[in-house]
């Protein structure tokens, strides 16, 4: 296991979403002490969007969801981190948390941070019953199903959550947890 860092970090968990990949990925570029967990199809799109999954953090550590029992949750129970970011947040993912399901790397940091009491910002892709979405080569138009919305209006009443709607919301609501901590 890695060596526990000086003071707590903020862990980002990347989901495999293209809706608002970009902005996500500029705001942690932007970020000292983070560290990056990508799911599994998170990895891999990112990889379709053009990045390399180890260059979004230089200097943070990055995480694949590879084994079954997702050992980095240890690193929530040791105090490594002081909150938690799951941005952008696929509809599969949001509805595994809604549901308190805890079987990938992203939706297991979500379940344990909670147990730990450590708040989640994130930032759920289907917000709005209409919506343009960059595909990796042209945008197209997509209309996120009642269960989708369901589920992130949903998300929003849970404990330690806080669900923002767009990458401007993102930051302000990380900016304000920043400051807090
Ligand atoms: C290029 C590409 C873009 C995608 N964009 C989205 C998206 O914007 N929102 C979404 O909910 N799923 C999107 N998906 C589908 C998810 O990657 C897929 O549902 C995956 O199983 C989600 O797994 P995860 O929630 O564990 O990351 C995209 C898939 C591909 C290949």
């Amino acid at each position: 296991m890695q060596a526990k860092p000086e003071k707590p970090r903020l862990a980002w968990a990347v989901t495999g979403s293209g809706h608002y990949l970009e902005e996500c990925l500029d705001i942690v570029r932007d970020l000292d002490d983070v560290d990056i967990f990508y799911s599994r199809a998170g990895e891999e799109v990112v990889r379709m969007y053009g990045h390399d999954p180890k260059e979004v953090t230089p200097s943070g550590r990055v995480y694949r969801d590879r084994a079954a029992s997702s050992p980095p949750v240890g690193l929530f129970y040791r105090g490594d981190y002081h909150t938690l970011v799951v941005a952008p947040a696929t509809s599969n993912t949001v509805a595994k948390m809604v549901l308190g399901f805890s079987d990938t790397l992203v939706t297991n940091i979500y379940a344990q941070a909670g147990k730990c009491r450590i708040p989640s910002i994130v930032l759920a892709c289907d917000t709005e019953p209409e919506m343009d979405t960059p595909a990796p080569d042209r945008i197209v138009k997509v209309w996120p199903r009642e269960v989708d919305l369901a589920h992130t209006h949903k998300l929003r009443s849970y404990e330690a959550t806080t669900v923002v709607e767009n990458p401007d919301k993102l930051l302000a609501a990380l900016t304000a947890r920043l400051k807090e901590i």
